[in-house]
């Protein structure tokens, strides 16, 4: 369920399962309704989505975005009696509330940023020990409610945004530490008692080259980063991910679905910087084109507590890379309507995600919104994944194409 390229990828890897299920996606976009039946639901519309699912006799409904997951999405499909690989609204508070998930890891011992949480704007400015500081609203904010303030000019603009104008119609903000290192994204399967990590991957949230300009919703990714394998994986999942589920499980709440722990590498370990509840965008689409078990087996398995125990993952040893394709505008803004060319010249071992696509005139596919589509290669090493990425990227145009040059450029 969801319209993006992850969605998209989801849709490619539940379609590679043996079992071969019929995959349909609410509301979907131009790209996956060539390879799954689209239902005309809103992501939003969570009555719509329950009475679609029972009508349907949906088997399992896979969530993409966190909206969703928030209002309580899981929960009204539960009560439906339709299974979902998603939280609860109660798991899902670990993105939708910046302060419970500071909470939770301080309860279970997650090496995270020191943190206070204010309301009130003087005390917020009072908050801050040095600079640069991290000013977090305490709601759910579409990537943009985090400020890194160079000095107190910039703090002020913040809290001012933030505690005045309550842009993200939140009322606390999380004051934090400014942590330094290499991120890292690291996602795992839970079935509410155990945490499978899924493999490491990076993303490039920024619009330019060399991490400059504004953040975007993703510019691209990579899978796996080095030095990040299997066992450092399993490592960092039980000082992470494991501690988050027994905590929540301490207090009756079951995590089941997609924990993502976003991490800085830091000099003194690793520490957290967020935790998402659901797949990332676009490290899914790095990610699930290099998995060789069978996700639909795997979320199946999720579904029963404990089930996940033990099983381990399968992943081709070639290295994927992501490389995203935005219009005009990105991401202030977005072009629409522009004509798509070239993507029937991709080579069949490219994976092509759509996101902001829809059909056009004469069967074309135009753009419709700021991230468009997602193009990942795969090859034995980095350099030879990339260059698959970047030939076939290449290949699609539309006016005003952007994107990055340098995902997965690695040192
Ligand atoms: P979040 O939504 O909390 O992951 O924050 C978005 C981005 O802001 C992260 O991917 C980091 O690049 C940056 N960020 C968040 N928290 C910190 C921190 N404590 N120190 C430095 N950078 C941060
Ligand atoms: N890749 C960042 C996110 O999915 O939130």
């Amino acid at each position: 369920m969801g319209a993006g390229a992850r969605e998209h990828a989801l849709v490619q890897a539940l379609n590679r399962s043996p079992r071969m299920p019929e995959v349909l996606c609410a509301p979907g976009n131009a790209g996956i309704g060539a390879e799954a039946r689209i239902l005309d639901v809103a992501a939003e519309d969570i009555d719509g989505l329950v009475r679609t699912s029972r009508d349907e006799e949906v088997d399992v409904v896979v969530v993409g975005p966190e909206a969703p997951l928030v209002a309580g999405l899981t929960d009204a499909l539960a009560a439906g009696g339709v299974r979902c690989f998603g939280p609860t609204a109660a798991a899902a508070r670990l993105e939708g509330s910046k302060a419970f998930c500071k909470e939770i890891m301080d309860a279970a011992g997650v090496p995270t940023a020191r943190y206070e949480v204010v309301s009130d704007p003087a005390e917020a400015l009072e908050a801050i020990d040095g600079y640069p500081a991290v000013l977090k609203a305490d709601g759910l904010a579409a990537g943009k409610g985090v400020t890194v303030a160079a000095d107190e000019a910039q703090a002020r603009e913040a809290v001012r945004r933030l505690l005045i104008d309550h842009e993200f119609g939140t009322e606390r903000v999380v004051i934090e530490e400014h942590l330094v290192g290499e991120e890292l994204s690291l996602l795992a399967l839970c079935d509410g008692e155990v945490a499978l990590p899924l493999a490491s991957a990076q993303d490039y949230k920024r619009i330019f080259d060399g991490d400059e300009g504004p953040n975007t919703g993703g510019m691209g990714s990579y899978s796996p980063v080095p030095g990040v394998d299997a066992d450092r994986a399993a490592e960092l999942t039980w000082a992470v991910h494991q501690p988050v589920l027994d905590e929540l499980a301490q207090r009756g709440i079951t995590f089941r679905g997609v924990l993502y722990a976003g991490l800085m590498m830091t000099a003194t370990g690793p520490k957290v910087l967020e935790f998402n509840v659901r797949f990332g965008d676009p490290e899914t689409q790095a990610i699930l084109p290099r998995l060789r078990s069978d996700l639909l087996e795997l979320i199946d398995k999720a579904m029963v507590p404990g089930a996940l125990s033990g099983v381990s993952l399968a992943w081709t040893p070639e290295t994927a890379v992501t490389v995203v394709l935005a219009s005009a505008g990105y991401p202030e803004s977005s072009s629409r309507g522009d004509v798509i060319s070239g993507l029937e010249a991709v080579p069949s071992d490219v994976y092509v995600t759509h996101a902001g696509t829809a059909r056009g005139q004469n069967g074309s596919i135009v753009t419709a919104g700021g991230r468009v589509l997602s193009v990942t290669g795969l090859g034995p090493t980095a350099a030879d994944a990339r260059a698959a990425a970047y030939a076939a990227a290449d290949m699609v145009e539309f006016e005003g194409r952007q994107l990055r040059r340098d995902i997965a450029h690695l040192k």
